[in-house]
């Protein structure tokens, strides 16, 4: 991937989930009549305008060493990392290599005073990349220089490579620095090529941009937890609704069932990360959103479903009781200069199945990225995962809609269909069920599935072993026991030598069976796994990682 040529590969982008990620040989088409919008700027309260190329990469400005970087925006990583000079940083000596799907960022780790919306960290550490030689983009001309990781701090390789807290993530030292205040990020992400549109991009630190106070009595979702193991790979993730978490084109919601072991029954679990241009989902859920549009087609090169333009597509998330409509506009996008295989032009299908970013280990079902992220006012709230804070609340995260469903549809009419009403044609009518297309899956993906499916359940199959072990030594020990006693009450009735002394080894022999029985309970309702964990067992699950 790294070796082909002029491949913009950003819609996988900048996020460790995706380090392996493939490359999408396509590049956003040139705007020329791009509408920029200009945030909002306000005096009373610190808001930190998100700059916006072509829908695929939002960033900010920070200022580190005095100077000023656009660094984009990622809350699926937890590092940060610029290129160019930074005048007076402090070098620690340690080498660090982030691998990112548009290639690997490598350099020394340094620290300098660090400025963000306001706050100052004297001494943040960052890596400062010095070899952009393997990037199959032009970051700057997208309009940054650099990465700001808005992730969980266990995520952080900086952290990870110095010493006690003097790595920590940026956002980890602005809330440890600030006790005093909520340990809460907020990101807005503006539209472009929606007229209708009044969302400029913002983001904040702490305090909620002024007009969408409303987002703090939204519910609270738990941001889920991953294994204890696997911390380093915790991301703010949560779980969609029971049952109706996706509702599909049709109106119906769109049945899955989540890779998660722990995810309760019917619940999905949703990565938010703006470090993905187009949203990765399960498959299933990627056919059943495009695989009814008459004229759909799916292209191989991209790894995408391709629609007719003007097919308005409907499609809803629910968390927490709400519903968060996705804008037709992000469902199916113009941005990317793409034809069907007969040369006419033809919109990108964002909700792109998951492959190459599928966690192996079975953490996440799906990212939601910025065609789903331009819908919500966001509020992620670190909690007790700041290193060293003082909050001891459960990390959550709040969702605030900021999509109007009747009014994203006449901007789709306005913008798609030249202001002509067609959305109910039968040129746009979906499909009947029977008449769905699949995309394929290729033989790497099945693979990938089916080792998702041992590796997702080792910490079980690991517990399983243990257990299978505990109870064979246990069953030694009872035969050795039993037969030990059989002998003795063998030898004390040989020899006659009269009723042995009280109850206690009638008690004991009593209690045999009990326990006997106590241990095939526990082991029955482990049963049906018991055996799945023996097979297991023995084969080589952790050879494969
Ligand atoms: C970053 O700062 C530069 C220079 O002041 C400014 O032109 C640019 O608009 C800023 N970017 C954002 C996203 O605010
Ligand atoms: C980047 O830094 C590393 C570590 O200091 C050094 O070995 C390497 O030569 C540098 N590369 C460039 C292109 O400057
Ligand atoms: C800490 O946060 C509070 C509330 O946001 C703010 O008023 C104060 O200035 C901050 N202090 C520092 C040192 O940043
Ligand atoms: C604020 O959000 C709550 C909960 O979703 C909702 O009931 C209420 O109507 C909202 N208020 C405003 C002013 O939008
Ligand atoms: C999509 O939703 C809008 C708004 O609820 C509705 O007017 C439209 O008919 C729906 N389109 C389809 C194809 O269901
Ligand atoms: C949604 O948009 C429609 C059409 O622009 C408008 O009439 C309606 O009041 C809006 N609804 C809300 C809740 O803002």
């Amino acid at each position: 991937m790294r070796s082909l040529p002029l491949v913009h590969s950003f819609l996988l982008s900048f996020s460790p989930l995706s380090v392996l990620a493939l490359s999408i040989p396509f590049s956003v088409r040139t705007p020329d009549t791009t509408h920029h919008h200009l945030p909002r700027q306000s005096s009373t309260s610190s808001v930190v305008p998100v700059g916006n190329t072509q829908n695929a990469f939002y960033y900010s400005n920070i200022t580190l060493g005095g100077r000023q970087i656009s660094v984009m925006l990622d809350t699926g990583s937890s590092d940060l990392w610029v290129t160019g000079s930074v005048p007076g940083a402090h070098d620690t000596g340690n080498s660090l290599t982030l691998s990112y799907s548009v290639g690997n960022a490598a350099g020394d780790v340094y620290t300098a005073p660090f400025q963000f919306d306001g706050y100052t960290v004297q001494d943040q550490a960052f890596l400062l990349v010095n070899d952009t030689s393997t990037f199959s983009t032009d970051i700057h001309a997208e309009g940054y220089d650099g990465l700001i990781g808005l992730g969980p701090n266990s995520g952080s390789s900086i952290y990870k490579k110095l010493s006690g807290d003097s790595g920590n993530s940026a956002l980890n030292r602005i809330f440890v620095q600030n006790s005093s205040s909520d340990n809460y990020l907020t990101l807005m992400l503006s539209r472009n090529g929606d007229p209708g549109s009044q969302i400029a991009g913002q983001f904040t630190i702490s305090s909620v941009v002024p007009g969408f106070e409303n987002i703090t009595n939204q519910p609270k979702l738990p941001v889920e937890k991953v294994y204890k193991l696997t911390n380093k790979d915790q991301h703010w993730q949560i779980l969609t609704d029971k049952g109706v978490g996706i509702i599909g084109p049709d109106g119906q919601p769109i049945n899955y069932d989540s890779i998660v072991p722990k995810a309760p029954s019917g619940q999905i679990v949703a990565v938010l990360d703006s470090g993905f241009t187009l949203p990765q989902v399960p498959r299933s859920v990627s056919d059943a959103i495009y695989g009814r549009v008459q004229g759909a087609e799916w292209s191989t090169s991209n790894q995408a479903w391709l629609v007719p333009c003007g097919q308005l597509i409907n499609v809803t998330f629910n968390f927490g009781g709400i519903s968060y409509p996705v804008h037709p506009l992000d469902v199916s996008s113009s941005d990317f200069g793409v034809t069907f295989s007969n040369g006419n032009s033809a919109c990108l299908g964002t909700f792109q199945p998951i492959s190459s970013a599928f966690s192996l280990l079975g953490e996440y079902d799906m990212i939601l990225g910025m065609a789903f992220l331009r819908n919500i006012y966001t509020l992620i709230d670190f909690g007790n995962l700041v290193k060293g804070g003082s909050s001891s609340n459960n990390p959550y995260i709040q969702l605030l809609s900021l999509t109007n469903e009747t009014a994203a549809v006449n901007d789709f009419i306005s913008v798609r269909l030249n202001g002509q009403n067609l959305i109910n044609s039968p040129q746009y009518a979906l499909l009947p069920a029977s008449q769905q297309q699949y995309s394929p899956e290729t033989a790497a993906q099945k693979k990938a599935q089916y080792e998702e499916k041992v590796l997702s359940h080792w910490p079980y199959i690991l517990s399983g072993c243990l257990v299978v072990v505990l109870l064979l030594v246990a069953y030694c020990v009872w035969r050795c026991c039993c037969r030990r006693k059989r002998l003795a009450k063998k030898k004390a009735a040989n020899q006659q030598a009269g009723p042995t002394p009280g109850g206690s080894a009638n008690s004991s022999y009593a209690k045999l069976p009990d326990s006997g029985s106590t241990a095939s309970l526990a082991m029955k309702p482990m049963r049906g796994s018991t055996l799945d964990f023996n097979e297991e067992c023995r084969g080589d699950a952790f050879a494969r990682r």
